[in-house]
């Protein structure tokens, strides 16, 4: 059993330490998504309605990956982290997720936010996991939160 944790972090790296401190506790790899143009303080102003991050949420076009995971193949799990971006995955996440192929994977993905809850972030998100299985989304404050559900949610192994 191999699992990876693929995860976007934008604003101050909530979304990363959660991944970090899940990905030791789990024993799984860890892989960061990246736009292929950084996002910078100004792009994140959302109350800025010309900010870089309001014109990509309006046009609803693919925001594209930097790189690629080359052993995609080699994981039979996955969890993807984001944060919320307007109640739900940012597009650079459902992006990331159209450019794989998912055949037999099983899926989870979680998220913080600055107070939003999970809403329906799995459902939107299902469709861009072709031929895997999203089982959930959850909102989650800490690795260990995150370490738990997961530890319910999937036949993981400490190894
Ligand atoms: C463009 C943008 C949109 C956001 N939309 C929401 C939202 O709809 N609801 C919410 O609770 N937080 C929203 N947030 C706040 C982030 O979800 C929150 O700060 C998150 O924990 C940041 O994680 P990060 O440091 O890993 O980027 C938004 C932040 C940005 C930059």
């Amino acid at each position: 059993m191999k699992t990876l944790i693929a995860y976007f972090s934008a604003e101050n790296g909530t979304t990363a330490r959660v991944a970090k401190d899940a990905a030791e506790a789990l024993g799984a790899d860890l892989y960061e998504i990246t736009p292929k143009k950084p996002y910078s303080a100004a792009d994140l102003k959302y109350t800025n309605p010309l900010a870089r991050c309001n014109r990509e949420f309006f046009a609803k076009k693919d925001v594209p990956v930097e790189g690629k995971i080359e052993n995609f193949t080699d994981y039979d799990t996955v969890l993807i982290g984001f944060p919320i971006w307007y109640g739900c995955a940012p597009l650079v996440v459902s992006s990331f997720c159209k450019s794989y192929d998912w055949s037999g994977k099983k899926v989870a993905a979680f998220a913080t936010s600055g107070g939003s809850g999970i809403g329906k972030t799995a459902e939107k998100l299902r469709p861009f996991i072709s031929g895997g299985e999203l089982l959930d989304a959850k909102l989650v404050h800490s690795g260990a939160e995150l370490t738990a559900w997961v530890k319910e949610l999937l036949p993981i192994s400490d190894s």
